[in-house]
């Protein structure tokens, strides 16, 4: 048996010994008769999870049995993968196992037998499956090169519209494979549930319209506007990102070129979000894990101004920021408690305060000691 229990394993490498490995290790194909996903892992009604279970279900014998964990027994507003959903992509009923409550309550897993899932749209976790490995290998052989020529390959990537050269050399690509997988892998962890928590937050903002833009400061390779605006429930029409690493531009390059539906609508802007100006007035602006805490605490105000004139009327801001705690050694010092994030925020309206991980609404009391995604309203 097979249990695929982390997000966050620091390896893309094959499962170790054939029990456990990454998630984002392509499973060898027809290899395992059973494979169960923890409970532990959430999923969610979005492509990132069907490409998993896609992948997962490829690399069953034939017959082979997965154990998939659900919520609710039809898919909901919150957006976690119902029981119905995992039916559907597998085209069969499946066995429950272990499930309690009923309807919107019901939990547990359902056993499905292998099939040829086929995702509605695509997820960046296909490309990232196949090529996040040798990503990270030539991450480690532009680590070498001069920090100018990280910055003019950044400038001939066809998504990229800025590239400011100030800081070029601090901003280099990882020195080893270790360090350039785990920071492939941690950018990549962090769409496994930003993604599907800012898609029900625009879900139920927008409630279906269409043609929305997206503006991501501190992106890093902009791949959680990417996904965003591959799936085509959220309504987000073009994404743009800024983040003054040119190594980010570098990240994107085999993920653009694999999906030619982001042409046009995915930009990357290579510069320092203080001096941002966007293009066009996005309706949703982010600012998502941990990027505020980077830039000087005078310039933090007037950042939050700029991108708040920017974005369009009805529109709504987002700021994911880990409130300081001892379990981020490194940025300890510099990092900001609840109170001082919602001090930023306040002059703008009502902060709303979401959980991280799942999307659900949390109060002020709740949110004071977790991570968060704080959302201000712009009148419309
Ligand atoms: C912790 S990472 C978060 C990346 C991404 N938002 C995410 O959620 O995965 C912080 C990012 O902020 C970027 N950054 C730091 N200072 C910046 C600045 N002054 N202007 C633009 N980006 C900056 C870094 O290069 C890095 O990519």
């Amino acid at each position: 048996m097979t249990t695929v229990a982390s997000a966050d394993a620091p390896l893309l490498a094959p499962p170790a010994g054939g029990r456990h490995g990454s998630l984002y290790s392509p499973p060898p194909a027809e290899t395992y008769e059973r494979i169960v996903i923890s409970s532990a892992f959430r999923l969610f009604d979005d492509a990132w999870s069907y490409e998993l279970l896609r992948r997962l279900s490829r690399g069953l014998q034939p017959e082979g049995r997965l154990l998939v964990p659900f919520q609710g027994a039809e898919p909901s507003r919150r957006g976690f993968l119902s029981l119905a959903r995992v039916e559907e992509l597998f085209g069969q009923k499946g066995r429950l196992v272990g499930a309690t409550g009923d309807g919107a309550k019901l939990r547990g897993h359902v056993e499905v037998v292998k099939a040829d899932v086929r995702p509605p749209f695509p997820s960046l976790l296909d490309w990232f499956m196949d090529e996040g490995a040798a990503l990270a290998g030539e991450l480690v052989e532009l680590s070498g090169r001069p920090g100018g020529e990280v910055v003019e390959l950044a400038a001939r990537a066809p998504f990229v519209r800025t590239v400011e050269t100030h800081d070029a050399g601090r901003w280099v690509p990882p020195a080893t494979l270790v360090d350039a997988t785990a920071s492939l892998v941690y950018l990549m962890g962090g769409v496994t549930y930003k993604t599907p928590v800012l898609a029900s937050l625009i879900r139920d903002h927008f409630n279906g319209r269409t043609g929305l833009g997206h503006l991501d400061l501190g992106s890093g390779p902009g791949w959680v506007g990417a996904e965003l605006a591959l799936d085509p429930r959220t309504g987000v029409e073009w994404t743009e990102n800024l983040d003054i690493a040119p190594v980010s531009a570098v990240q994107s390059m085999r993920m653009f070129a694999r999906y030619p539906e982001l042409d046009g609508r995915f930009t990357l802007h290579v510069a320092k979000m203080e001096d941002f100006a966007a293009a066009e007035p996005p309706d949703v602006v982010t600012f998502l894990g941990g990027t505020l805490i980077y830039v000087p605490e005078v310039t933090r105000l007037p950042l939050l101004q700029r991108a708040w004139a920017s974005l369009r009327p009805g529109g709504f801001l987002a700021v994911l920021e880990n409130v300081r705690s001892p379990r981020f050694a490194r940025d300890y010092e510099r990092m900001l408690d609840a109170a001082e994030l919602d001090a930023l925020l306040e002059p703008f309206g009502e902060v709303e305060r979401f959980a991280a991980n799942t999307g659900a609404r949390l109060s002020v009391e709740a949110s004071s000691d977790r991570t968060a995604f704080r959302l201000v309203r712009k009148p419309g």
